[in-house]
């Protein structure tokens, strides 16, 4: 194949065979087709979009390009649920990114309790979304890397893993999504979904249920084009025989009282002890119904299992099991500082993008892959939209080990709060569409 002709075919709105999209991946993989090259398609891929048998191709070219996981043959736990072939059930999460997103904390063990066996690949945070493995690393001694075998041994001992995906898988993903942060080509549906996708079907796992994020905080601003991602996801999967559902859920306003690391793992250590804030339960515990579905598991109350604790052990023998210390203290940020509600009224918005944005200048975030996360930084916030408020009350405490970052935090929440009066309610539902 000639890489110039695929480029023209693609500018040109055509579509392209199985057999050139195959060549195309494993080419550009094996440093066979140039950056500039690859980056060319990619931004014509953007423009013109590929149809459903081209995304299709597209993911099981970079699905190809690495190792697939298997994890179809654990056993099930005793009196336990078992899959088509008298194994234990896997299901997975995946969240499209957002602002106070620690849901994956709870949600892995939750699921866990009934039997069916959660292999989390995670991933860190880039730019102002957080990253559930820098959020864990907060934990003392807790490590993100794991052999297949440590991995395999611990979804069949504990039944749920959160750790980094090795290098191993999807290669092509890697480098094609390294290549479309610096060209201008993440917001593309196609390429989003297959990333998303290869990831998922490479890793093995047998139901897989999409967080598709909409609003301020997500990548999907719109509505009509979540729905779009989260349908070409879903085809997708449900086209390599994974069970996939999607939920569309709301983004534009933090998740819980919390964005940052420690504070946020904290968080959801009281979710797990059965208290938390409202609207983390009510996700954690809405995903874990959805994964239990999927896995063929029926009439599950995952509610009751944050109540009684049951969670909360399998949380803490996850976290031993990958050498964290579940009863250690977390860090603490060395400096704060608090944000006052302007005026009275109701809080109407506390806009997700500007509190992500102000956590990852506070240093929860990195600007470059190679930074370091601050453990301890963050924003917690003291009120949601839906609150009464009064001028000169806290509304947020930002923190950080290095104060001289205050300033620009707080100019990115500069208009992040909205607040209107006596009576106003505020307009999101947190679970949009399924
Ligand atoms: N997450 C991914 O893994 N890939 C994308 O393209 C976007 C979000």
């Amino acid at each position: 194949f000639d890489t110039v002709d695929i480029i023209r075919t693609k500018r040109d709105r055509g579509v392209l065979s199985p057999e050139q999209i195959a060549w195309t991946i494993d080419a550009y993989t094996r440093g066979f087709i140039a950056e500039e090259q690859m980056a060319a398609l990619n931004m014509a891929i953007l423009l013109n979009g590929m149809n459903r048998e081209e995304i299709a191709q597209w993911t099981a070219a970079m699905i190809a390009s690495g190792e697939r996981m298997d994890f179809s043959a654990l056993r099930p736990a005793p009196g336990g649920p078992t899959d088509a072939n008298g194994n234990k059930p896997t299901s997975d999460k995946h969240s499209t990114g957002g602002v106070g997103d620690k849901i994956t904390l709870p949600l892995a063990p939750l699921v866990a309790v009934f039997g069916v066996a959660v292999p989390q690949l995670s991933g860190r945070g880039l730019g102002h979304t957080g990253g559930t493995l820098d959020k864990l690393e907060a934990i003392p001694g807790w490590r993100a890397a794991l052999s297949n075998a440590d991995m395999m041994a611990q979804l069949q001992d504990v039944g749920a893993v959160i750790c980094a995906a090795g290098s191993g898988l999807a290669p092509a993903d890697k480098k094609i999504y390294a290549l479309r942060d610096v060209t201008g080509t993440v917001e593309a549906i196609p390429l989003i979904a297959s990333s998303i996708m290869s990831k998922k079907i490479a890793e093995g796992t047998g139901s897989l249920v999409l967080d598709v994020k909409v609003g301020s905080g997500a990548f999907m601003k719109d509505l009509e084009q979540a729905r779009e991602l989260a349908r070409t996801m879903v085809a997708l999967g449900t086209d390599a025989g994974v069970k996939t559902v999607a939920l569309l859920t709301d983004m534009s306003t933090p998740l819980g009282l919390t964005a940052g690391n420690a504070i946020e793992v904290e968080e959801s250590v009281e979710v797990l002890a059965g208290g938390g804030p409202q609207d983390v339960v009510e996700l954690t515990v809405r995903l874990a119904e959805e994964m239990l579905a999927a896995a063929g598991v029926s009439g599950a109350d995952p509610a009751a299992a944050l109540r009684d604790g049951r969670a909360m052990d399998v949380w803490r023998r996850m976290i031993r099991a990958q050498g964290g210390d579940p009863d250690a203290a977390l860090p603490v940020a060395k400096e704060s500082e608090v944000v006052y509600a302007p005026a009275d009224g109701v809080l109407v918005g506390l806009d997700a993008l500007s509190v992500g944005v102000a956590a990852w200048r506070l240093g929860a975030g990195r600007a470059r892959k190679e930074d370091l996360v601050q453990a301890g930084a963050g924003v917690r916030l003291h009120a949601k939209p839906g609150a009464t408020v009064k001028a000169g009350e806290p509304l947020m405490t930002l923190l950080t080990d290095t104060p001289e970052r205050f300033e620009r935090a707080k100019e990115a929440l500069a208009d992040a709060v909205l607040i209107a009066p006596e009576g106003a309610r505020p307009a999101n539902q947190l679970i949009m569409d399924r």
